[in-house]
């Protein structure tokens, strides 16, 4: 087979500031070994997220000149309204300036204290938000997507039974809702399958419980479910799409990612009282319901790149680049969730770092490495992001010690995807000497963006 090639030839380019491995030792230094303080400038590959940091397209640029940034009953927001329309089948589509004010916006009306959210893994932002509420969530992820090294199709679907069980255990009017993460980022940017999906409808329908689809990579996800589920072969991602988003009441999306902007989000589902008392809260918190937070040119932005995400040419470029990188690692035996994810690679920091305990956070040892290495930026999944603290205040781990290298998409090349396989590879051959870390200073909730540590 020939190789799969960029599709898309580049018009404008972003030069890349290169610095030494001396000047590295002092900026990581400078930015208290959190990679999340850095100054963008000073890194060479930057897979901290694939969120916002897309390249737009020449159709994109055309549309933010296009934008109708009337206050009320813009143009580009019939067309962003529309096109999500289109795509999800839902009526009432809400537009937020990101995923977690829409997360607000229906954590704020629907959850509250005594009430539990379940999810096969809740994002971050989400968890933050739900808990912000006075609620709970709870991750009930599969057993295979548990595992980093095994190899199956779908690690990203929900438990099904414990779903079940937990919403008997739990009573169906406390649980607020359940809501399925594709492709699920934290486990590893794992996708749903379309039956797991499908189940989970007809387990929460006949509770009476609200279920919504946490939307950011639905083209990713949809892909691989063409490519993986036995009758979905040949299907325009599109139709997947539809059927996907017809067995839930809803769905919140951040646009910054499956959507190719640079910011926007939105919030679309078809109950009207509820589409009510979000918009409510939206006038509030965000703005008038025709812009809620963005920009026409936004709304524009957005409506175009949700079309473009769904082309076969990219998908399956995109798909293939992040699947390239992990054949690179397993010719060195380099340990990674397989098989590699929607929109990163998500190597197992513990076992490529056995030698650092969790409460030593082995995923920023091996992030700050990395950084030190060859200049890439990745971020820690594990202990720093999603450990806890006992009623003594010992730590509590995460169930697993990741680092995510999250491709932004259309932005880098097959050359800076080999760069970054060769500093991965130097990386683990000296991986002996590398030590764990220390916090020094942390903030009540999502502590990795802001916390300082110290070296060990
Ligand atoms: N849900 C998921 C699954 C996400 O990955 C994110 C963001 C959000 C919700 C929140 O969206 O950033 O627009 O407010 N994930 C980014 C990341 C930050 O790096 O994975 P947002």
């Amino acid at each position: 087979m020939r190789t799969i090639i960029e599709p898309f030839r580049i018009k404008s380019v972003e030069p890349l500031n290169f610095t030494t491995s001396e000047q590295r030792i002092e900026l990581l230094a400078n930015a208290s070994f959190n990679p999340f303080l850095l100054r963008a400038e000073d890194v060479i590959i930057d897979l901290l997220t694939d969120s916002g940091t897309s390249a737009m397209s020449t159709e994109q640029w055309a549309g933010i000149m296009r934008g109708d940034e009337s206050y009320a009953g813009s143009k580009s927001f019939y067309n962003f309204q529309s096109t999500v329309q289109d795509i999800t089948g839902y009526k009432n589509v809400i537009p937020t300036h990101q995923g977690r004010a829409a997360e607000s916006i229906v954590f704020a009306q629907i959850g509250g204290k005594g009430k539990f959210v379940l999810s096969n893994t809740l994002f971050d932002t989400t968890r933050a938000n739900i808990e912000y509420a006075g609620s709970e969530g709870i991750d009930l992820l599969c057993e295979e997507g548990k595992v980093p090294s095994l190899v199956a199709p779908f690690k990203g679907n929900i438990n099904l039974e414990a779903l079940e069980s937990t919403i008997r255990e739990k009573g169906a009017d406390n649980v607020a809702m359940v809501i399925i993460t594709i492709t699920n980022n934290s486990g590893g940017g794992q996708p749903v399958s379309m039956e797991n999906i499908r189940r989970a409808s007809e387990i929460c329908r006949n509770a009476g419980v609200l279920f919504f689809i946490d939307a950011c990579r639905f083209a990713e996800n949809c892909w691989f479910i063409r490519q993986r589920e036995p009758g979905y072969e040949g299907k325009a991602i599109i139709d997947i799409a539809r059927e996907l988003f017809s067995y839930a009441d809803g769905c919140t999306m951040s646009a910054k990612k499956d959507a190719f902007a640079n910011i926007g989000g939105f919030v679309a589902l078809n109950d009207e009282s509820l589409t009510e008392q979000f918009k409510n809260m939206l006038v509030v918190t965000e703005g008038f319901p025709t812009y809620g937070g963005l920009a026409g040119r936004d709304l524009e932005a957005i409506a175009i790149g949700l079309r473009e995400v769904m082309e076969e040419d990219y998908l399956l470029y995109r798909i293939r680049s992040i699947e390239y990188i992990g054949e690179k690692l397993d010719m060195a035996g380099i340990p990674y969730i397989k098989p590699t994810g929607g929109h990163a690679l998500y190597i197992d920091a513990a076992a490529f770092l056995p030698h650092i305990p969790a409460h030593e956070f082995p995923g920023l040892a091996l992030a700050n490495a990395l950084y030190l290495e060859g200049g890439v930026r990745g971020v820690e999944i594990g202990s720093v992001m999603f450990g806890k603290y006992n009623d003594k205040g010992e730590p509590i781990p995460a169930a697993m010690e990741l680092v995510r290298l999250a491709i932004p998409r259309r932005v880098y090349t097959q050359s800076h995807m080999d760069y970054l396989t060769e500093v991965i590879i130097d990386v683990f051959e000296k991986r002996e000497s590398l030590r764990g870390y220390k916090i020094s200073y942390e903030a009540p909730l999502l502590r990795h963006f802001t916390a300082r540590f110290e070296r060990l």
